[in-house]
């Protein structure tokens, strides 16, 4: 039932409240706020106020504990949370609408139903027969423990989770879901807060981890779903060009493992399937050295990941020249074109560049800007390298080369892709223990030094 409630303005970006409207809001957003009820007091936290008070522990003598953790069946997933699903917690799943996300979600709740647990599928977005068409067609046999509901009343969900007692549980989105105690909209900032602060408590009394399905937009924006992201343990983000197969699944945070990891899928007719050797997928289709094609690395999490750093130099023939870059940053592509011209030598001035990461993954790190530059070199002097080349490193404003991260792990893996030789910082090379046998190692220290190795 509705309550009384006073008005407030929640600002969409950042879920600041404020008594006023106001054009601009503290976290520096224009025109981000709505008007929306206040929520009414929470009448369990006064309840849990005693006449002691709190009483604070020692640090030095808490316990700590193993998490229990839940195999989702999927490997690349596993990666991704940490080694597993812990009991108890709260993960948001983010993407863009259709980039696979309730796929993903079935096979795991398949999965985790196949060993005998009960698993509770809320959708406030599908009729059961639709979870149902897409369960037929990735789970192979639907599993006995597995229940959906199709729901976007929060407090209805809460009793269907007394009632079957869920071991997992899913809500397909946060923002379908709405709340009896307020009288906003479905994914309004103050109806997804309320959702999400429900969910926490059947997660953590219940200790049933819960997956969140939240909708960004193309821009990655979480608007509503932004305010419940420091509520929850994990927050995963699914990406990838709906147009391409490949799928990559990120944590930008994780409370039980890191956030560098990174699992890839391929969606294919029957569900997403783990991509195993996921260098091989981002480099497939490179079969020779073309100009403006060089191969770099980064090191995700525990698994170095190659992929191909394409790059075209044309002249311009509009009064300024363009600059454009997929999956790259573009403050730093300018960065890469001026200590080209100034430390190389390259005339760009007239030129427009595009620089692109081809498989749609986009790196995180500075380690790539090497096979960036030598990318566009190689596009502008329409040299291509000789040998099958891999190059890493990250170039600073001076020209210099500065280490790249688990460099000796890279060059294992080039080697072990066929790559010829690997172009590096230096400063990388005594991190090397273990020379590869068929792989050339070329140190060098700065951006002019790495075009004369490539173009040798
Ligand atoms: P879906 O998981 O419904 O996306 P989301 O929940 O993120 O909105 O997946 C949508 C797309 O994936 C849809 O366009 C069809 C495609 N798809 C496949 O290619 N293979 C499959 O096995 C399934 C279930 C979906
Ligand atoms: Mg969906």
């Amino acid at each position: 039932m509705a309550k009384k409630a006073k008005t407030i303005f929640v600002c969409q970006e950042c879920g600041y409240e404020s008594p006023t409207w106001m054009g601009q809001c503290i976290c520096g957003a224009w025109n981000s706020f709505v008007e929306e009820k206040a929520l009414p007091p929470a009448k369990e936290d006064a309840r849990r106020r005693t006449s002691e008070g709190a009483r604070p522990s020692k640090l030095k003598e808490v316990g700590t504990r193993e998490y229990k953790r839940l195999d989702t069946g999927i490997g690349e997933l596993n990666r991704v949370l940490g080694g597993g699903l812990v009991r108890g917690s709260l993960v948001l799943i983010s993407g863009e609408p259709g980039i696979g996300k309730s796929t993903i979600i079935i096979q795991t709740a398949s999965n985790i139903a196949k060993t005998g647990k009960r698993v509770l599928y809320v959708s406030g977005e599908e009729s059961e027969e639709q979870i149902k068409m897409r369960a037929d067609r990735v789970c192979g046999e639907i599993p006995e423990s597995l229940f959906v509901l199709p729901e976007t009343n929060l407090e209805n969900v809460e009793t269907a989770c007394e009632n079957i007692k869920p071991e997992f549980l899913i809500i397909d989105s946060i923002q379908t879901m709405y709340s009896d105690e307020l009288d906003s909209a479905p994914g309004s900032v103050s109806q997804v807060r309320t959702c999400g602060n429900k969910l926490m408590k059947i997660g953590k009394t219940g200790n049933i981890p819960i997956f969140i399905v939240a909708h960004v937009t193309k821009s990655g924006d979480l608007a509503g779903p932004k305010t419940v992201e420091h509520l929850v343990d994990c927050v995963l983000n699914f990406s990838g060009e709906r147009d391409q197969e490949l799928r990559i699944l990120r944590s930008f945070k994780n409370r039980f493992g890191t956030t560098s990891e990174i699992g890839a899928f391929i969606m294919a007719e029957d569900g997403l399937q783990e991509v195993a050797d996921i260098s091989g997928t981002f480099l497939e289709g490179k079969t020779e050295e073309t100009e403006g094609s060089v191969t770099a690395a980064v090191y995700e999490g525990s698994r170095p990941v190659m992929f191909e750093v394409q790059a075209l130099v044309t002249p311009s023939n509009i009064g300024f020249a363009r600059r454009t870059a997929v999956g790259a940053d573009n403050t730093r592509m300018s960065m890469i074109l001026a200590v080209l011209e100034k430390k190389a030598g390259l005339q760009l001035i007239n030129q427009d560049v595009y620089v692109n990461i081809v498989g749609g993954l986009k790196p995180e790190g500075t380690s790539v800007d090497l096979a960036a530059a030598l990318a566009i070199y190689s596009s502008h002097k329409s040299i291509a390298a000789s040998k099958k080349t891999l190059a890493i490193g990250e170039i600073g404003l001076t020209g210099d080369l500065r280490a790249a991260r688990y460099a000796d792990k890279i060059v294992k893996e080039a080697a072990r892709m066929g790559y010829e030789r690997v172009i590096m910082p230096a400063s990388n090379l005594k991190s090397i223990k273990e020379k590869p046998q068929n792989c050339q190692i070329i140190g060098v220290k700065n951006i002019a030094e790495a075009i004369r190795a490539f173009a040798r």
